[in-house]
C-alpha cells in the first residue's frame, strides 16, 4: 500500500515544515508514503524528512535534460534536490498547461532515465462519464501516457476522476472497482500478471472514507490532496492503510 501527499500549491513553507516533521516523526508499519511537495520546496522538506521514512517526490517535471526552458524543471533537478520519484499527468496540469499523453511519456521517460519513479495519473471528466466513455478514456490516457521502455518497479498508477478532485464527491466502491480493473487490465498487458504495479485512487479522500475505499479490490493505496495539508486527517488516512496492508498481508 501507498500513501501519497500531493500539497499542490500548498502551504507557505513554515506550515509545510510543521507537516513535514509530523511525516517524519510518524511510523505506520506496511505502507510507503510519499510527499509531492511544491518545487522549491523539496530541499527544505528533504532535510525534514531525512530521519523518517516517507519518499519525497516532484509535482511535474519537463522530459528535457536541460535548456531554455523559463519556470520548467528537470526530473534531474528534482533529483539532486532530494526526490526519488515524481508525480505525472495530473488532470490539473492536463487540464491547465494542456498536458497529452505524448507529453506525460516524454516525461516519463526522462524521469525513469534519471532513475526517479513515476506516479502516473488518470482520470475522465465528469463529462466523459456521463458520456459512458469513463473507461475507454482511461485506457487510452494510460496507454499513451506509458513510455516505451519502462520497468514495472518504477511505476505506480494513479486514478483520479477529475469530477472527484476537491469536490467532496468520492467515487462510489463499485466505480472505483471497475476502474481499478480496467487499469489493471491495461498494466498485465503491458508488464504480466505477476507484476503489475499498484494502482491508487485519488478523489476527496478523508480519513472518514479511506477504510472503505482501501477495502475495494484491487486499490493498493491513495493519492490525498486536501486532507494531506492536515497532519491528523493524513495520519488516520495512514493507519488506514496500514490496517489494510496486515490484513492483506494475513491473508495470504
Ligand atoms: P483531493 O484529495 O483534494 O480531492 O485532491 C486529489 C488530488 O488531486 C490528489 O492528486
Amino acid at each position: 500500500m501507498i500513501v501519497a501527499a500531493n500539497w499542490k500549491m500548498n502551504p507557505a513553507l513554515a506550515a509545510a515544515g510543521v507537516l513535514a516533521r509530523a511525516l517524519a516523526t510518524q511510523a505506520f508499519p506496511h505502507i510507503q508514503r510519499i510527499l509531492f511537495a511544491p518545487h522549491p520546496y523539496l530541499v527544505p522538506m528533504s532535510v525534514r524528512l531525512s530521519d523518517g521514512d516517507v519518499r519525497l517526490g516532484g509535482q511535474d517535471c519537463h522530459s528535457a535534460d536541460s535548456g531554455a526552458f523559463t519556470g520548467d524543471v528537470s526530473a534531474s533537478m528534482l533529483r539532486d534536490c532530494g526526490a526519488s520519484t515524481v508525480l505525472l499527468g495530473h488532470s490539473e496540469r492536463r487540464a491547465a498547461h494542456g498536458e497529452t499523453s505524448h507529453i506525460v511519456a516524454k516525461k516519463a521517460a526522462a524521469a525513469i532515465g534519471q532513475g526517479l519513479d513515476i506516479m502516473i495519473c488518470v482520470g475522465e471528466t465528469k463529462a466523459e462519464r456521463d458520456d459512458g466513455k469513463a473507461e475507454q478514456v482511461v485506457i487510452d490516457q494510460l496507454r499513451v501516457s506509458l513510455p516505451a521502455q519502462v520497468p514495472a518497479s518504477k511505476i505506480s498508477v494513479a486514478y483520479e476522476p477529475v469530477w472527484a478532485i476537491g469536490t467532496g464527491a468520492v467515487a462510489a466502491p463499485d466505480d472505483i472497482a471497475v476502474m481499478h480493473a480496467v487499469i489493471a487490465d491495461v498494466l498485465e498487458e503491458r508488464f504480466g500478471a505477476e507484476a503489475v504495479p499498484p494502482i491508487l485512487y485519488g478523489g476527496s479522500v478523508n480519513a472518514e472514507n479511506a477504510s472503505a475505499i482501501f477495502a475495494v479490490p484491487k486499490v493498493r493505496g491513495a493519492l490525498v490532496g486536501g486532507a494531506s495539508l492536515d497532519a491528523d486527517a493524513f495520519a488516520r488516512i495512514c493507519s488506514a492503510a496500514s490496517r489494510r496492508a496486515e490484513s492483506g498481508i494475513a491473508e495470504r
